[in-house]
């Protein structure tokens, strides 16, 4: 791979960004300075640094975020901080989330640059379902359960059957198995309740990591990521 192509992918950086650091003399390549940008190296062998800080080689990135309250899924907001501007130290600029919270809901959020994990995680037709922790304003009857479970209509929507279990008289896990606007709190309307506090617990087969605090993220481990390789990404 071209030296300056590596820089890209692993710092996120223009070709043109690229092409400078180096020809300014600050890269360093298994020990020794490199001005070439075009300069051959083995991405899964060689030693390099810039500004004497080893860089690993990473097209895609992917973190687990615990999101907190009062962040809107999205890159950028005029008005609401968003989830990205929690990543600032990150030196990366082309991180997205996957799929969308809303502002108020916590929990599990899978932030990547990955565009074609996003895609299976968030298409139709693949169905990954999703597990929230639903706290709700009066307990469910059995008929609010049968109608939940056999595929509720929202609007003109009518949801897949969806499994409930009931946590205790108003908490409730709620899996469902696509992921329309606004749906988990639209299914509890439509049994004339209301959410009062929604918190995502698990994507697939991956899981919020209880220890991450709000607002705290961390790079999915080798394991989560096989888990996410199965539901179809660059891993
Ligand atoms: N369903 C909702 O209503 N809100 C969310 O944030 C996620 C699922």
């Amino acid at each position: 791979m071209r030296l300056d192509k590596f820089l890209c992918d692993s710092k996120n950086l223009s070709r043109k960004e690229s092409k400078e650091i180096i020809k300014k003399g600050r890269v360093i390549v298994n020990d020794k300075k490199i001005n070439d940008p075009s300069f051959s190296i083995d991405e899964s062998k060689d030693a390099v640094l810039v500004d004497s800080v080893p860089v690993k080689y990473e097209k895609f990135v992917y973190f687990m975020l615990n999101k907190p309250k009062g962040v809107v899924s999205a890159t950028k907001d005029n008005i609401d901080k968003t989830v990205i501007d929690l990543f600032k130290e990150e030196e990366r600029n082309d991180l997205f989330p996957v799929g969308r919270l809303d502002k108020d809901t916590v929990g599990l959020l899978i932030v990547t640059n990955d565009g074609n994990l996003s895609h299976h995680l968030t298409s139709p037709k693949h169905h990954v379902e999703k597990t929230y922790l639903v706290r709700i304003e009066h307990p469910l009857s059995d008929s609010d359960i049968n109608k939940l479970t056999l595929g509720i209509k929202i609007g003109d929507d009518e949801c897949k059957p969806a499994i409930v279990k009931v946590l205790s008289n108003k908490e409730i896990e709620l899996t469902i198995f696509e992921g329309m606007f606004h749906q988990v709190k639209r299914m509890l309307k439509a049994v004339n309740n209301e959410v009062v506090y929604l918190k995502r617990l698990s994507m697939g087969d991956l899981k919020l990591d209880e220890s991450l605090e709000e607002g705290k993220y961390r790079k999915l481990s080798d394991t989560e990521l096989k888990i996410l390789t199965k539901e179809g990404g660059n891993v």
